[in-house]
């Protein structure tokens, strides 16, 4: 397969039938965090911690998505996309986690999923973007069993109330992060810094998912149901035994970690081995409750893994440069590893739900130049398309992010829109990438 190593001056065409979106996240663009009824959640706790937040920032305004919806949406469907991501905040509709519904919660999506149903775009919602009602971490949070039933009781009723009006439904977004970096090393909320925490999270996570999975599809719905996964290819950096081992070890503790246990209903031997599992309690019908069919794979992509064993490590050639993160840009690592997850597993249609670049954007004139960001756009379809005429079946592609955003533990630092936010006067502004990607599609 040749590699996209140079910007494409066009891109391939896609299918007729392919699906064009931009993806966003409840708490990285709502605001409006005490409006209404939303209960906390786990991020309004961690950004009010000093010392978390880079630019000591928070979400409680964000992009006031809360208020602007209408606008957003508006700007979406000026954007020529037939789709878009997005998440429920799930203490905007159940403040506690557990018992009471906020009805006002609700009618704020119910009024989003109208305004998008006007401009005709197909809604992606995503139950769980990393925003825990706070309460339920009071109890523990993903290192407590019970937190996996209140889950599957929120996705129950989401999928009651929202379930013939949206596409899909995606039960977790990223579990890898929120176990690892939420629970093994603290980066995000709630901020513990303990691996084995993290393995016993991602399997309560795992839980969570099977749970609701069953959940959902008791309600009958006509949404497409599964799981979004952040994912890489492991590359060793140099062919030295232990590189190639390590290589192997990362593929596994990352992706086989989440996949085996859907697809195949066991954790991969190679992470077992090579991992604390001193906190993990897997009950006898688990690995039953996991193992659900899925309508889709939902794939988050953005950089490969780079693994050296020396000391210090080898850092990635970085050919192409790097993102405003420090992320290496790496667009065939998006064909190998749609190629190496086809080989296998079985997997049900797949979307891109994620992939996109920090650019340190600027504002001029009323306009930003990111032509930085329209190559890295050119660069991904193209190892993207490449992948599907190798037949993987992919479906859909969102673009991250429709507009910038609160990035985590990054604050307000990193702009990965397509539309640039002035945060001061909320003002949204297309950047050239935007007007790159409303032209593409249309093309298409
Ligand atoms: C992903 C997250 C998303 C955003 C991008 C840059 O890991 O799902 O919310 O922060 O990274």
């Amino acid at each position: 397969m040749t590699k996209p190593d140079a910007v494409p001056t066009t891109v391939p065409a896609f299918p007729p039938a392919f699906t064009w979106g931009v993806a966003t996240s409840a708490y990285q663009i709502e605001g409006g965090a005490a409006d209404d009824g939303r209960g906390p959640s786990i991020w309004d706790t961690f950004t009010h911690t000093p010392g978390k937040i880079t630019d000591a920032s928070t979400g409680d305004v964000a992009c006031d998505h809360y208020h602007r919806y209408a606008e957003d949406v508006d700007i979406i469907a000026s954007l020529n996309v037939d789709a878009y991501r997005f998440s429920i905040a799930w203490p905007r509709v159940q403040p506690d986690g557990s018992g009471a519904w906020n009805e006002a919660g609700f009618d704020f999506y119910a009024r989003l999923l109208d305004k998008l149903a006007e401009k005709d775009i197909a809604a992606h919602v995503t139950l769980y973007h990393w925003d825990l009602p706070q309460a339920l971490e009071d109890k523990g949070g993903w290192l407590n069993r019970d937190t996996a039933r209140h889950f599957a009781a929120y996705a129950a009723e989401v999928a009651r109330r929202f379930g013939n009006r949206v596409a899909t439904i995606a039960t977790h977004n990223e579990p890898w992060c929120t176990a690892n970096l939420g629970y093994g090393i603290g980066q995000f909320a709630p901020g513990i810094a303990d691996p084995a925490a993290a393995v016993s999270a991602s399997h309560q996570l795992l839980l969570s998912h099977g749970l609701a999975m069953q959940a959902m599809r008791a309600q009958n719905v006509s949404a497409k149901l599964g799981i979004v996964l952040n994912q890489w290819t492991a590359s060793p950096a140099t062919d030295s035994a232990a590189d190639l081992k390590a290589a192997e070890v990362e593929w596994a503790r990352s992706v086989e970690w989440f996949m085996d246990p859907i697809f195949k209903g066991s954790y991969p031997q190679l992470a077992l081995d090579n991992i604390d599992c001193s906190l993990l309690s897997i009950h006898e019908n688990d690995f039953n409750d996991i193992r659900q069919p899925i309508d889709f794979l939902g794939v988050n992509y953005y950089f490969r893994a780079y693994v050296s064993t020396e000391t210090p490590p080898r850092t990635p050639p970085c050919a192409l440069g790097t993102t405003d993160m420090g992320w290496e840009i790496y667009p065939q690592g998006l064909s190998e590893l749609l190629l190496k997850l086809h080989g296998q597993y079985q997997l049900p249609p797949v979307y891109i739900t994620e992939n996109g670049m920090a650019v340190a954007d600027r504002l001029e004139d009323g306009a930003v130049h990111d032509q930085p960001r329209i190559d890295y756009l050119k660069m991904h379809l193209a190892a993207l398309r490449q992948a599907m005429a190798a037949g993987v079946d992919v479906q859909g592609y969102f673009y991250w992010s429709l507009l910038d955003n609160f990035e985590w533990n990054s604050g307000y630092l990193r702009r990965f829109g397509l539309v640039h936010v002035d945060y001061e006067t909320q003002q949204r502004t297309l950047k050239d990438s935007a007007h790159w990607y409303r032209n593409f599609i249309k093309e298409q």
